[in-house]
């Protein structure tokens, strides 16, 4: 339905079988790489056993309170797990202004603090002791199920003070300094880990947690024997542990650079971390946006795009001078809009540019560039989610899954699927959506902790 020119504007982002194929082996190399000793410190996706050993039973009961950092949100919560019965979640979201997102470290876990004691003063926990889990959702070199070493800041995060520190001491130190609410930190959690407990949870067979939201990332049950990079303090009397790939990483040795395009290299030369996180910045809502974005100045530069509008060059300025005001839920909102009305595309058009005239071709355009960029993105994730498909022994499983991307996106799951169907062909699956993932995940992972004692 789409003119020649801008299928081949956007022909560097469709992947042939021979890309997929073999992304899907270096993808699997990479993933081995990092599970082992010896070749962790080179492999991107460094792997981070967790300390969760153990999927919930569903007896699990008792008030926790939760936080959850990194995603679009911060939020705390009140969870009260009832072992067979429903569990009830309270919640609030805070705001994390921006300059506390790059502003020391010290400042964002006091903000933290605060919030966790407004939350406890308003739903009149003051007297109780509560245990905490804390879902921070970064990469972390894992020392303990309460100890956590921050190995690199990521998505729109960077403060100073905080790499190489245990996070779980430093939100430790910001209660102490309040002095006001007695909580106990008692595990921190990656959002993968949480997505997977809590749709381990409802389905026992879900041996995988995935998020698409700002960021992108999984973790996945792997057997004890395979972890080569387990310490020894690790029960390896148990059978399985919970890996957290990070595979957000994957690219930085060069593995990518045969699908990325220019429209990937300059997102990432205007990123807060150059170089760093090159798989996430293909598939995930903190940049399919911004990469849309430039793909749409590309195509006005051309003249491909909005030809016959006078204000055309106009346009293409506006986004040059704002190059992150293409944001990633339009790309959703662009695709779930019907034919040929367009009146969704065409308030995002109004919005960028102030034109009232976008034409059904023009609007059909940015559409196939959205299901581009889009599609690409779900395909790479599918090879993600294929290869640790193929890496577990059991033939049937489930894979929990949460992040906007993937809620809000109206074709994210059946593009997944397609790529998955043909790479893990002997596998049995379903996909999970995870509901309240982080603030029932860090729960289990703090009842199956206090179980273990
Ligand atoms: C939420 C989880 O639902 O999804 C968070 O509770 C997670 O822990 C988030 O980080 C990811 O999605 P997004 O789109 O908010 O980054
Ligand atoms: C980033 C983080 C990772 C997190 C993911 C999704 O990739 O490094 O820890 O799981 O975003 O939030």
């Amino acid at each position: 339905m789409v003119d020649a020119e801008i299928r081949e504007l956007m022909q560097s982002f469709v992947l042939s079988d021979y890309q997929v194929q073999e992304l899907y082996k270096r993808f699997n190399d990479e993933i081995s790489k990092g599970l082992n000793r010896t070749t962790n410190a080179l492999a991107n996706t460094k792997c981070f056993p967790t300390y969760v050993q153990d999927l919930p039973t569903g007896d699990e009961i008792g008030k926790y309170l939760a936080l959850d950092l990194g995603g679009t949100n911060f939020r705390v919560l009140l969870v009260t797990l009832k072992g067979h019965h429903e569990d009830t979640v309270e919640s609030q979201i805070y705001a994390v202004p921006k300059e506390l997102m790059i502003g020391p470290g010290v400042d964002l876990f006091d903000h933290i603090a605060e919030c966790l004691a407004k939350f406890v003063e308003k739903h009149d926990m003051g007297s109780a002791y509560l245990p905490l889990g804390f879902t921070f959702s970064f990469p972390c070199v894992q020392m303990g199920l309460k100890e956590a070493i921050l190995a690199r800041w990521t998505k729109g995060f960077k403060c100073p003070g905080v790499v190489q520190e245990d996070v779980g001491r430093l939100l430790r130190e910001a209660i102490h300094r309040r002095g006001d609410v007695d909580i106990a930190v008692v595990a921190i959690l990656n959002d993968t880990t949480g997505t997977l407990m809590s749709c381990a949870h409802r389905n026992p067979k879900c041996r995988i947690g995935v998020i698409v939201g700002t960021g992108c990332n999984a973790c996945y049950v792997e057997r004890v024997d395979r972890v080569d990079l387990l310490k020894p303090e690790f029960k390896r009397d148990k059978k399985h542990v919970l890996v957290n790939t990070e595979w957000g990483a994957f690219g930085e040795s060069g593995q990518l650079e045969f699908v990325r395009t220019e429209y990937d290299r300059e997102v990432d030369r205007t990123s807060l971390n150059v170089s760093s996180q090159l798989f996430e910045k293909m598939v995930s809502g903190m940049y399919l946006g911004p990469i849309v974005g430039l793909v749409l100045l590309r195509a006005l530069e051309n003249n491909v795009i909005f030809k016959r509008d006078s204000k055309r060059m106009e346009f293409a300025a506006a986004l040059r001078a704002n190059p992150n005001s293409f944001h990633t839920k339009y790309i959703s909102e662009i695709e779930s809009d019907l034919f040929p009305e367009f009146t969704i595309t065409r308030g995002i058009l109004q919005d960028l540019f102030g034109t009232e005239k976008a034409s059904i071709e023009d609007c059909l355009k940015l559409k196939y560039i959205c299901e581009c960029v889009a599609q690409r993105a779900a395909t790479l994730i599918g090879i993600g989610i294929s290869v640790l498909l193929n890496r577990i022994e059991e033939k049937d499983t489930v894979v929990g899954i949460d992040g906007s991307v993937y809620r809000f996106h109206p074709k994210f799951d059946a593009y997944m699927r397609k790529t998955i169907d043909k790479l893990a062909k002997d596998k049995i699956y379903d996909i999970m959506l995870s509901e309240d993932g982080s603030g029932r995940g860090a729960a289990l992972v703090a009842a199956v902790a206090s179980k273990q004692k």
